[in-house]
């Protein structure tokens, strides 16, 4: 009998095999720095081809801005494929949901104009779920670091530790669960409150009340969610499709490789897209890593090229550094490459995003941190202990600036050329060619390379 597989088939009969044997790729786009690098613009740029927009981690401590037609849009939970009437957002199991805070951000779209959301939007049924009270004790818990140590992480207060711990340690509860016998629910909701007070002894939950929201929350959610693994065997497996996957928090938030313990509570390297929408490795195409062109941090933890000066400031007020979800104000510094080679190594890239460089369009000149160096040494690799990283003396490579307006650019030789030197003094160093450069924040500003 023939194979019907095709790989099968191809190693029955010494046949070359198929080219497309492991079904269609998914590109994705990660954070390459500490967030806000401008993930939602190149998504949304290329979101507009695409079948399928992914979510795979986090929850809604990301804030992704995107811009069309001069309205502002911010997703915190939505992937920003939501834009496109065409595409399909999916929410993956890595995700954790608050459901109050995913249908106030439909609802809010909603009125903006983005209809249909919620016929364009599925939902896994492995995704873990964020209670109120997890936001809570997110508020609990940043109160008691700086009561016990002086200094808190500066979370989002989404309670995205506390619902990924509780996923850890397996008395957490999932959409797949809410979905099904909702006195099993109810049961093991209570179980996990009774668990958090006896941490919290504050904390007040009321029980009866979250029940029934959440049962109202359930109807709603029931015809988005689907065995998010099956759904996205089909899409790799079916006809070509193009697939994007939008990464949330970045690389030195990541819970393994981040500047810890200062970082997030999920993987945000590509890692954690196959865990977090149950996909092959062999199913990722590229890795685009989006940096901005210099570098800012929301929260608290180590940032060798900050500048606590006026260059900083300018950065800030220039670039409007505002956190998307928090509404605090982002700690601005020069690009460092150090980070950025790093998250490369992890990450993979094959190509590279570099956003708002419209910004440094004012500076005489522009530095660009290249190395670290420890009582005078360059080191090699990216320290794991924040002691070792406060300390680092970073070696900077400072350029002239170009104080011309480039956001009027739209192609390479539009931007001047000491722009151009700097750009290509970036990819040199990363060994990544960049693909896109972003000189504003709608989405015709981004000049695209190749
Ligand atoms: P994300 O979390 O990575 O999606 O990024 P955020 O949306 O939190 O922050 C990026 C901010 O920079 C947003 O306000 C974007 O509109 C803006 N932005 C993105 N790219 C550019 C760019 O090339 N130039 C300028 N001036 N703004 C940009
Ligand atoms: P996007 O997707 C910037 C930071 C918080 C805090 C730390 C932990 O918009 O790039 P959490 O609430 O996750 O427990 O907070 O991580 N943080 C972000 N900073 N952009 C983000 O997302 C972030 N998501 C989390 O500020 O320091
Ligand atoms: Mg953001």
């Amino acid at each position: 009998m023939r194979p019907r597989v095709p790989a099968l088939r191809a190693a029955a009969t010494g046949q070359k095999r198929p080219r497309n044997e492991f079904g269609n790729k998914v590109t994705v786009v990660l954070g390459a720095q500490w967030g806000d690098e401008g993930k939602g613009k190149v998504v949304d740029l290329l979101a507009t081809e695409a079948d399928f927009v992914c979510r795979c981690q986090g929850g809604n401590n990301a804030g992704h801005t995107v811009v069309v037609d001069g309205k502002e849009y911010d997703f915190h939970l939505l992937p920003s494929g939501i834009i496109n009437p065409k595409s399909i957002s999916l929410i993956g199991n890595g995700v954790v949901i608050h459901l109050p805070g995913l249908f106030e951000e439909g609802d809010k779209n909603d009125k903006k104009g983005l209809k249909g959301w919620d016929k364009r939007l599925i939902v896994s049924d492995r995704a873990h779920i964020v209670f109120d009270f997890h936001q809570i004790v997110d508020g609990l818990q940043e109160s008691e670091r700086q009561a016990q140590e002086g200094k808190n992480i500066g979370t989002t207060k989404k309670g995205i530790g506390p619902a990924y711990s509780s996923k850890a340690s397996r008395t957490g509860l999932r959409v797949c669960d809410l979905l099904g016998d909702f006195k099993d629910f109810s049961t093991r909701f209570k179980n996990l409150v009774r668990q958090y007070q006896s941490m919290y002894p504050s904390l007040e939950v009321d029980v009866e009340d979250q029940l029934k929201q959440l049962k109202e929350y359930a109807e709603r959610l029931r015809p988005m969610v689907r065995d998010g693994v099956y759904y996205m065997y089909e899409a790799l497996h079916g006809p070509p499709k193009k697939i994007l996957v939008e990464g949330a928090n970045a690389a030195l938030l990541d819970i393994d490789f981040g500047t810890y313990p200062f970082v997030t509570s999920s993987n945000c390297t590509v890692g954690g897209v196959c865990t977090g929408l149950g996909i092959p490795p062999l199913n990722i195409g590229d890795v685009f890593g989006v940096s901005k062109a210099y570098t800012t941090r929301v929260g608290i933890g180590a940032f060798p090229t900050e500048q606590l000066n006026a260059v900083g400031e300018l950065l800030q007020t220039r670039g409007h550094e505002v956190g998307v979800t928090t509404g605090r104000k982002r700690r601005c510094g020069w690009l460092d490459l150090v980070i950025v080679r790093y998250a490369h190594m992890i990450n993979g890239f094959t190509a590279i995003a570099l956003t708002k460089l419209d910004i440094l369009d004012v500076l005489d000149e522009i530095k660009v941190g290249i190395a670290y160096k420890l009582n005078g040494k360059r080191i090699p690799h990216f320290p794991a202990n924040m002691d070792v990283l406060h300390k680092v003396e970073v070696e900077y490579e400072t350029f002239p600036g170009w104080k011309t307006d480039t956001s009027a650019a739209r192609k390479w030789n539009d931007l001047p050329s000491k722009a151009q030197n700097y750009i290509r003094f970036i990819e040199n160093h990363i060994g990544v060619p960049i693909k896109w450069v972003g000189v504003g924040k709608s989405r015709e500003c981004m000049i695209q390379m190749f």
